[in-house]
């Protein structure tokens, strides 16, 4: 931190940046674009179809009556952002983003922007303490009523000594019955062989990857009611939309209600 602002370090590969580049943004550098350029080319697929899940699941969600959104490791904004799906169906839809890189941050302002009829609003934090999350976020979001909570791209940044369960676990006790939980994961098991070469490279970066098999992944929703179509590859997740074009995907994605 320099002068109380959180310093964007070049040096060294971050996660953030590195999706940017895999979704063809222009914010990351080359440090991020040498991990980025080796990833299996799986992992530029596995980053659209992420994106293009996270505006389904959306899209539903705001369709469905969910009217507030707290999404932790948002990302460098590439459009459309998640509050311009919600609030396309929802213009009073109200959205706390949250990453802990820098470089997000400084996005903050494109992210900020609302309809005026709604709120968005920036919280710069680590999911490993969620509580330095949800005290900000709660002058925004009414808990009392139904949120949905998403995490995606994020949970395969998290190796199990960091404890993901439990932090997945500390967010979602905060949340209403009839709230929802959106999750995506990297899957070790739909391509072994495409999965370590991606643990490699991130790894030659300083970045690890904790990729999950789909029962792993299923432990993240024990005691919810995951909504149809079930825990699926993305690709295969649509309710209520067109479904989308059927493609191979390494990225397995949920969507659960509190009970
Ligand atoms: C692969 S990107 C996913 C971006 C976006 N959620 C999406 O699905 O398009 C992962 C994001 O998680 C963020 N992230 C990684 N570790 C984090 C942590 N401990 N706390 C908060 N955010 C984190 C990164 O900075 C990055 O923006």
């Amino acid at each position: 931190m320099t002068s109380g602002r959180p310093q964007v370090d070049t040096s060294k590969p971050h996660s953030a940046r590195v999706y940017d580049w895999l979704l063809g943004g222009k914010d990351n550098y080359p440090v991020d674009q040498q991990v980025a350029e080796h990833l299996p080319a799986e992992a530029k697929t596995g980053a659209l179809q992420n994106r293009a899940f996270m505006n389904r699941a959306t899209a539903w969600l705001a369709g469905e009556g969910v009217g507030q959104f707290l999404d932790i490791g948002t990302g460098i904004p590439t459009e459309p952002n998640l509050h311009q799906t919600a609030q396309e169906i929802n213009p009073a839809s109200r959205v706390v983003y949250c990453d802990n890189d820098p470089i997000v941050l400084r996005h903050a302002e494109a992210l900020l922007i609302s309809r005026p009829e709604g709120v968005t609003d920036y919280v710069h934090a680590d999911v490993r303490h969620p509580g330095t999350i949800l005290e900000p976020a709660r002058k925004v979001l009414d808990f009392g009523r139904p949120v949905a909570l998403s995490l995606l791209g994020l949970l395969h940044f998290l190796p199990d000594e960091e404890d993901p369960q439990g932090i997945v676990r500390a967010l979602v006790d905060v949340l209403c019955p009839g709230s929802f939980v959106v999750l995506s994961q990297g899957a070790s098991d739909v391509n072994p062989e495409r999965g370590e070469e991606g643990v490699a490279e991130y790894g030659k970066g300083g970045i690890r990857l904790a990729l999950r098999t789909r029962a792993e992944f299923g432990r993240f929703f024990d005691g919810l009611d995951v909504v149809e179509p079930g825990l699926v590859t993305a690709p295969q997740w649509y309710r209520g939309s067109p479904a989308p074009r059927p493609e191979e995907s390494g990225l397995y994605v949920a969507v659960a209600r509190i009970p």
